[in-house]
């Protein structure tokens, strides 16, 4: 029986509850007066996550920590002055994809894709380095200040030689890899959508490490499995120790409350059949005894008299009572002399799929030699890429959690196994699955393959497997539905999205006077607006960077017209319209206004001058006044 508390509610316990809602690495534990462990807020990390300078703390506290974790936090925490440039020519049906493929750094991404993708994010699968002492991983300098930093984000691709080698020498050989891996993790949280997950490849280098860090981004409540998945069959008897045979795949939801896990589908359902035309459908055989212990011991008379008592080490399955439902309803076969009957399993009664389970054997969801099979049959090459995965292995946990028109997100994107196990699982289920793709285009080796065959960045093998993938599986789609059995509906080939919008990062559209006017000089104003968008920019370039900043999503359709002899984009109908031309004049206005669009953008150098800009405000006023009128 509950005790009444009788006192006034513990507001302290409902604020924790609150802080940790927003800032789930904040919680830790420490011990109340009768030594009992409870909840209880690091308020250093907190301090850390409100503060824009690095905050100081010494004290001791149950957590995982090492040199430059706050660091990253306050990196993870700091805005950046990079944007997103599109590359029509390396996409794919530009226009109408809703795919998209982003080459650069992924913490720069995630943090340029932070607004537009804001809790959107249904499922996001990752493969980052393992740590294995032979990785390359970003460089990051802990010790500098803010404005270093800022330069620094700056100047990453400029340098371009930032990657490099973690070998287990570096005296911050663990240290840099969490860093790295903790700094991106947090920024991709926010990016989950409430009923999302994260699922991590790893092995045994860090597993432990990114459990903890995990722990403290998701929340340790949000931890939903640590799958096994058996990426090697064969034994190398030459290992020392063990021939390790699995990867970890640890899994995290944003709030597991509100995660729905869906059900793998049958790919057993050709077992049940109907040969006797049976009213209740398709059925199979199942055997009436198991190992497992069940208390019910009666004798089984079969129609030909024969009387069976459970085999020595087996059970019934079915208490007397159900046994006799079956048989009065006629759902056994008897089999003949003194063999044990079989009841029918029918396939309408059966669960729509399987419960997934926390071991993923190769049959199931396959191994590492698919994967590169798959690859170099795609590539029509060799060996190209080294650690990729098999696209049956992502296809599963697709399944478990993501629906048709979800956005599934890979930041360490590789070959783009992500990309082609959702066009893949499209194709099966009709659905409409969106991907983002995140990789840097790191170097392939001059010695390599790939390099040889023309691939001279792993994006670029990302991009040519996504193109082969897709071309492949809308092929194979119209060849079954010229075959489909009684009953099976075909899925329209034509609306299989198999393009994306290629986008590259590099530093912002704007030049630095657009975030200083401060510092312009007395005289300059004029040449200050007439300049303050770097040269070598398009208008596709400015639309994408509006789209950004005005937190819109990058796959929404887009409409290039040509209004008056002006260049005139439409996004989503009317969610944005932007006209980046010089002079723009008053027909051009009304024009546009007449859009009613939620929001317009202008470049502060179109209008000729401040009289001009005033009565364009005059006239959206006039002609559409909920429009949000803004200039670049
Ligand atoms: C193990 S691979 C992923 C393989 C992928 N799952 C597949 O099936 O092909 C890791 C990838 O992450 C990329 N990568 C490493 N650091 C990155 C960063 N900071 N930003 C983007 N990609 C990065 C590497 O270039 C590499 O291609």
């Amino acid at each position: 029986m509950d005790k009444l508390k009788m006192q006034t509610p513990n507001l302290i316990d409902k604020n924790i509850e609150q802080i940790a809602k927003l800032f789930p690495n904040v919680m830790t534990e420490t011990r109340d007066e009768a030594g009992n462990s409870k909840r209880a807020i690091d308020f250093d990390l907190l301090k850390q996550n409100l503060s824009d300078v690095l905050v100081d703390d010494e004290d001791e506290r149950y957590r995982l920590d090492w040199p430059g974790k706050k660091a990253s936090l306050l990196k993870a925490n700091t805005p950046i002055n990079k944007t997103l440039r599109p590359c029509r020519e390396e996409s794919v049906d530009f226009d109408n994809t809703e795919n998209v493929y982003i080459e650069g750094d992924n913490f720069e991404v995630l943090k340029i894709l932070q607004e537009s993708y804001l809790g959107k994010i249904k499922m996001i699968y990752i493969d980052p380095p393992y740590n294995t002492g032979n990785d390359f991983i970003y460089k990051d300098n802990f010790k500098i200040s803010k404005e270093e930093y800022e330069e620094e984000i700056g100047a990453v691709d400029e340098e371009g030689g930032k990657l490099f080698k973690n070998t287990d020498s570096n005296g911050r050989f663990h240290s840099d890899w969490l860093s790295m891996m903790y700094e991106r993790l947090v920024v991709a949280r926010d990016l989950l959508k409430d009923d999302g997950v994260v699922f991590i490849s790893i092995d045994d280098n860090e597993v432990h490490n990114l459990r903890k860090i995990c722990d403290e981004i998701f929340g340790e409540e949000n931890f939903v499995a640590n799958i096994i998945w058996e990426k090697v069959h064969t034994r190398k008897n030459s290992s020392k120790y063990f021939s390790i045979s699995h990867d970890h795949i640890i899994t995290y939801a944003k709030d597991k409350i509100n995660w729905d896990r869906h059900l793998i589908p049958r790919d057993n359902t050709d077992a049940y059949k109907n040969s006797d035309n049976d009213p209740k459908g398709p059925w199979k055989p199942d055997p009436i005894t198991a190992h497992n212990y069940y208390s019910a011991d009666y004798i089984i008379e079969k129609p030909n008299g024969v009387k069976l008592k459970r085999p020595q080490d087996r059970y019934w399955v079915y208490s007397e009572s159900t046994w006799k439902e079956r048989v009065a309803k006629n759902e056994v076969i008897w089999g003949e002399g003194d063999s044990y009957p079989m009841v029918k399993r029918y396939l309408s009664e059966v669960q729509d799929g399987l419960v997934p389970i926390t071991i993923f054997d190769r049959k199931f969801a396959g191994d590492t030699s698919m994967a590169k099979g798959e690859l170099s049959d795609l590539l029509l090459l060799g060996a190209l890429f080294d650690y990729p995965k098999p696209s049956l292995l992502i296809k599963r946990l697709q399944q478990i959690t993501t629906s048709s028109n979800d956005i599934i997100l890979d930041f360490f994107s590789g070959s783009a196994t992500t990309a082609h196990a959702a066009m893949q699982l499209n194709a099966e289920d009709g659905g409409k699955r969106k991907f983002i793709m995140v990789q840097l285009p790191e170097q392939t080796d001059e010695k390599s393959e790939a390099y040889k065959a023309g691939y001279k960045t792993i994006a670029e093998i990302g991009k040519d497997r996504i193109r082969r993938a897709g071309k492949k599986i809308k092929e194979e789609l119209k060849e079954k539905n010229k075959q489909l059995k009684l009953g099976e509906k075909p899925i329209d080939a034509a609306k299989l999205d198999i393009g994306f919008r290629v986008y590259k990062t590099d530093l912002t559209n704007m030049k630095d006077v657009y975030y200083h006017p401060e510092k312009l000089q007395q005289g300059q104003q004029l040449s200050f607006l007439e300049n303050n968008i770097k040269e070598d920019r398009t208008p596709d370039d400015l639309l994408t960077q509006v789209i950004l900043d005005l937190g819109l999503e990058l796959n929404l359709p887009i409409e290039k017209k040509d209004i008056l002899g002006n260049t005139v984009f439409i996004v989503q109908t009317n969610a944005l319209v932007a006209c980046f031309d010089n002079n723009i004049n008053f027909e051009i206005v009304d024009e546009i206004a007449g859009l009613k669009p939620f929001k317009v953008v202008f470049k502060d150098a179109g209008f000729t001058d401040d009289k001009d800009r005033i009565n364009v405000e005059e006239r959206f006023k006039r002609l559409s006044p909920e429009t949000v009128i803004s200039v670049i």
